[in-house]
């Protein structure tokens, strides 16, 4: 009977639910297109009884009325639904934004800075590219000294017949140490930081670039005694108070004395562990009186002025302050290790 089915139809279609607009559109197909099944009732009515025609004509009309009502609410409430979906929802916490971290060979670069800083050593800066006479020559190196062979240097230019012409990578900041006695009388004091460049296979312990900061001081009645203070404060402020230092002889071309410098073992404070080899003793510098022939070559008269300098490099400072054990790590940039340093500063 077509009222029946009318009914059923009706009861079917207020319970209708649509998830998204594709099964709402899927809905329509089904009840309200040309192949509808509300379509379909509409062309069984043609065979209707004339007395029935009345009577489930109306029906007919309502339902499809409930029909069409049933899918344009729906289609509102699926729209009104996504349109919730694409809100931004203010009152969400904001994604933890991550700040970067300062390079640990920037933050310890940074804290022997500040302690030389305070000292009134100013900053001077210099090229990487360097002639041979800024590296060498003018710092007393013998033409025939090891570090001027390839197997140390990196040569940018390369002169067989004149050592004097080469352009090399600086493999140490003496350099411009060398440049700033050139330009400037004393008295000089001075601490230049940089990258330098030596011709190292890459390990664990050594690595093809490395970072220094070299000091001078030259002045009138510049002695040892206050390089040796000089470094037993910075020794102090770096590694803490209770640090102690020994000096070591040792040689450069261009200091006369020269000597290396270790601190007590910032693991055992001195006593003897693996770390130090159980010598309680840790080098971290090369250090002198610079060679009056030094002075002399950059135009600093020898008789008058005399000075000392010193020379170390940042990541091995680094190495013992952090505990790093592989030089690369510096270099890598792996987000975890530079991770670590966030509270350093
Ligand atoms: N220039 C030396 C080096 O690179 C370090 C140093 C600097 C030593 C000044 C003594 C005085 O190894």
């Amino acid at each position: 009977m077509l009222k029946d089915k009318i009914e059923a139809l009706k009861a079917q279609i207020a319970d209708l639910k649509a998830e998204n607009e594709e099964a709402l559109e899927a809905l329509r197909i089904k009840y309200l297109s040309k192949k509808g099944e509300v379509t379909a009732l509409f062309n069984e009515f043609r065979n209707v009884a004339p007395e029935e025609k009345r009577e489930l004509g109306q029906r007919l009309n309502e339902l499809k009325n409930l029909a069409t009502e049933k899918i344009n609410a729906l289609r509102e409430a699926t729209k009104q639904q996504a349109k919730e979906q694409n809100k931004i929802d203010i009152t969400r916490p904001a994604f933890p934004a991550e700040l970067g971290t300062r390079h640990p060979i920037s933050v310890v670069r940074k804290q022997i800075i500040d302690i030389f800083s305070r000292l009134g050593f100013t900053i001077a800066d210099g090229p990487e590219v360097e002639d041979d006479w800024h590296v060498f020559s003018a710092l007393n190196f013998a033409a025939d000294h090891p570090a001027r062979d390839m197997q140390d240097t990196f040569f940018i230019e390369k002169n067989d017949q004149d050592v004097t012409r080469n352009i090399v990578l600086r493999s140490h900041t003496s350099s411009v140490q060398v440049r700033t006695m050139e330009r400037q009388q004393p008295p000089i004091r001075i601490i230049c930081p940089g990258r330098v460049y030596r011709n190292e296979a890459i390990t664990a312990r050594a690595h093809c670039f490395f970072h220094q900061i070299e000091g001078l001081y030259i002045d009138k009645n510049v002695t040892f005694a206050d390089l040796k203070q000089v470094l037993l404060h910075f020794a102090k402020e770096l590694f803490g108070t209770e640090t102690e230092i020994r000096l070591r002889p040792s040689y450069f071309p261009f200091t006369e004395p020269s000597a290396e410098m270790d601190v007590t073992c910032m693991l055992c404070g001195g006593k003897g562990c693996g770390f130090c080899k159980h010598t309680g003793w840790v080098e971290i510098l090369g250090c002198g009186m610079v060679d009056p022939a030094v002075l002399e070559a950059s135009g600093i008269d020898s008789s008058v002025y005399s000075g000392y300098a010193f020379g170390l490099g940042v990541e091995r400072i680094t190495n013992l302050k952090y505990m790093v054990k592989d030089l690369r790590m510096f270099s890598e940039n792996d987000v975890r290790f530079l991770d670590e340093f966030k509270s350093a500063h």
